[in-house]
């Protein structure tokens, strides 16, 4: 890949290749930044048309990863693996034994864990050949494990904490959750426990006839959903769901969810900023999962990643406030407080080194 296609603060990345025996180079991980500790990001398995579309994707998300670590207050750097998707899943198993030496030959400066097509067996696999993989089982006692319901619980955390900033006590809240699978069920859970009015989409007509019936939730069309006359729409499905289709039917007052990548564009924070609704920066909202991961990897009890994952919502109000301060978007607000934690660490690193 040319460096001229990419920011130039993307240039200081480390790249290290996964290479296969038959089939060559299958996937790359990126490190992004070691600043704050190791590089904690996940293993993401997708067909791209091109190698070099993988690249580029690995180095955006892991620039998003040591974003979302350092506002999560973790003691991690930022990185991100990406492999190509075997024609044959015949051949899973090679790729992530391919995967796991060039995991292994970084000796930690990058940990390894599931993400969108690669799950928890997966990850097993991997730690045959290196210590450096987490999200998988754990002893009994400690942190690890599928980071899904954390996840619900700094969504939760948000909605709390925007709710109180609207004015809105939880038995008078409602919510639009778009998308029940493993964290919008466990939200809509945690919501109906408080009193919270739901409604729900999701293309699954079986995940909605649970809704209905254990959280009294009224079911609402896929395609609607983002327009429910509602205080907070969650967005717990796709990335993109905001954009300048969605964002003039917006009802809800905020915008509070775990999917990643919500703004289709940066422009879309801007055009949420223009219409009065509080947008909370998906990576901040979504961070209990990471959180569960890196208490894996820190040997901490559920118990204290439960403690963290509870922070968020304090978190997020922090950004809210300096994004009102400064009259920016709330997007921008939570990049650029990531920014200075990272600066203020490198430079206290370059004062101590003398
Ligand atoms: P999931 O795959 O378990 O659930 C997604 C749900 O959305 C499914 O029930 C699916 O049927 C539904 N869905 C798909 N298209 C839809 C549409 N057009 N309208 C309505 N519903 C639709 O995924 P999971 O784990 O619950 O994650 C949800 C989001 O949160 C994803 O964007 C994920 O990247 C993000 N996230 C998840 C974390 C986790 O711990 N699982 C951590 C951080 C982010």
């Amino acid at each position: 890949m040319m460096d001229a296609q990419v920011p130039s603060d993307w240039r200081d990345q480390r790249i290290a290749y996964v290479e296969h025996g038959r089939f060559g180079r299958i996937g790359a991980i990126v490190i992004d930044s070691l600043t704050l500790g190791p590089a904690l990001g996940g293993c993401r398995m997708w067909r791209y048309e091109r190698f070099d579309d993988a690249l580029l994707d690995a180095r955006r998300l892991s620039r998003g990863m040591s974003y979302k670590n350092a506002m999560a207050g973790l003691p991690l750097g930022g990185g991100k693996s990406v492999l190509l998707r075997p024609e044959q899943e015949a051949d899973r198993a090679g790729y992530f034994d391919a995967f796991a030496e060039a995991v292994d030959a970084l000796g930690g400066r990058y940990l390894a864990a599931e993400d969108v097509g690669t799950a928890v067996t997966d990850m097993q696999r991997v730690r045959r050949k290196t210590p450096y993989v987490f999200g998988v089982p754990s002893a009994e006692g400690l942190a690890g494990g599928d980071p899904s319901p954390w996840t619900a619980r700094g969504v939760f955390s948000s909605i709390s904490a925007v709710a109180a900033r609207i004015g809105k006590p939880l038995g008078t809240l409602s919510v639009a959750v778009q998308g029940l699978g493993h964290v919008g069920m466990s939200l809509c859970q945690l919501l109906f426990d408080e009193g919270v009015e739901l409604m729900v989409a999701d293309i699954n007509p079986a995940a909605l006839t649970h809704a209905e019936r254990h959280f009294r939730a009224k079911a609402m069309p896929a395609v609607s959903i983002h327009a429910a006359d509602v205080d907070i729409f969650a967005p717990c499905a796709l990335g993109a769901v905001l954009n300048e289709n969605t964002i003039p039917q917006i009802r809800a007052r905020a915008v509070v969810g775990a999917a990643n990548n919500q703004l289709a564009t940066d422009r879309d924070g801007s055009l949420l900023m223009e219409r009065g609704i509080l947008y909370a920066p998906d990576y901040i909202v979504n961070a209990g999962g990471v959180i569960n991961v890196a208490g894996e990897y820190l040997n901490e009890t559920p118990a204290m990643v439960g403690r963290k994952v509870e922070e968020i919502g304090e978190r997020l109000l922090h950004v809210l406030d300096r994004a009102e301060e400064m009259r920016i978007p709330a997007n921008v607000a939570a990049d650029l407080m990531a920014r200075e934690i990272l600066l203020s660490r490198a430079q206290s690193a370059q004062i101590a080194a003398g």
